[in-house]
């Protein structure tokens, strides 16, 4: 059995974006036309011991070792461990013909990780970058503490599809509303509350506004001290995001998202 493989063969219907969920931020998106893309992939257990005092091991398994992994491209939303992993990026036999973006100290890590320099674009708030019939949009985010400042968010999109919009971890704030310019069907948001991400009930706030047809939460799941129940998200939804659906991901599973 390998995901990859079920990836590969899977067939996405024309309008459709495919989304997998490998745990915390990690998702794998597939077009009609069959391009894949990721974002902040953790698929290693490099953050255990990370931090003492802070139980950061991995509680998801690894669904697909990097060694497996062969997408056409490969993002971070900024340098943490657990969305911009050496160690997953170290692993990756097919660097060669993956092509990677992301804010500047990601790209650092992707050169001192093997990355050819023409492999790597950088990416920021507000940039646009395509590739075949992706179009990715670099949104605002509010950075979670002071070891990084240039986090971001992405609108993935696939042709004239669906608009998936990844918050990436951020902190509440008003700006995170530039991306309704986008119009997103669809939001991925951290809901986690602790090390100032956002909580379920902000998340709730930011998707009432923005209005995408659905939310997914993420960003809870994979570290013991890093925690929390996805149902809050959903009572917070409909408090305060009344026609936003909340749209759960099982870690594995293909979820097809239509017109
Ligand atoms: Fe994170």
């Amino acid at each position: 059995m390998s995901l990859m493989r079920d990836i590969r063969d899977y067939r996405v219907e024309k309008g459709a974006i495919a989304i997998w969920w490998l745990g915390q931020n990690g998702f794998i998106f597939k077009s009609p036309e069959g391009t894949l893309a990721a974002v902040d992939l953790y698929l290693t257990d490099s953050c255990n011991g990370l931090h003492a005092g802070i139980d950061l091991s991995r509680r998801v398994p690894i669904l697909l070792p990097p060694e497996e992994l062969e997408v056409d491209v490969f993002t971070c939303t900024h340098n943490h461990q657990d969305h911009t992993d050496p160690e997953t990026i170290r692993a990756l036999r097919h660097k060669d013909t993956m092509q990677f973006a992301g804010p500047h100290p990601s790209c650092r890590v992707f050169g001192r990780e093997g990355i050819e320099s023409g492999r790597i674009t950088p990416a920021w708030p507000d940039c646009e970058i395509e590739f075949r019939d992706l179009k990715i949009r670099g949104t605002f985010a509010l950075p979670t503490d002071t070891s990084d400042l240039n986090h971001m968010g992405y609108v993935f999109q696939f042709g004239s599809g669906p608009k998936v919009y990844v918050t990436g971890d951020t902190d509440y704030s008003e700006l995170l509303l530039g991306v309704t310019k986008h119009s997103p069907d669809l939001m991925i948001t951290c809901i986690n509350g602790g090390f100032n991400n956002m909580s379920h009930f902000e998340a709730a706030e930011i998707a009432g506004k923005i209005k995408p047809k659905a939310a997914i939460p993420c960003h809870y799941d994979m570290f013991p001290d890093n925690a929390a129940d996805p149902s809050q998200f959903r009572a917070s939804l409909a408090l305060r995001a009344e026609g936003v659906r909340y749209q759960p991901l099982a870690h594995g599973e293909p979820f097809l998202f239509g017109p």
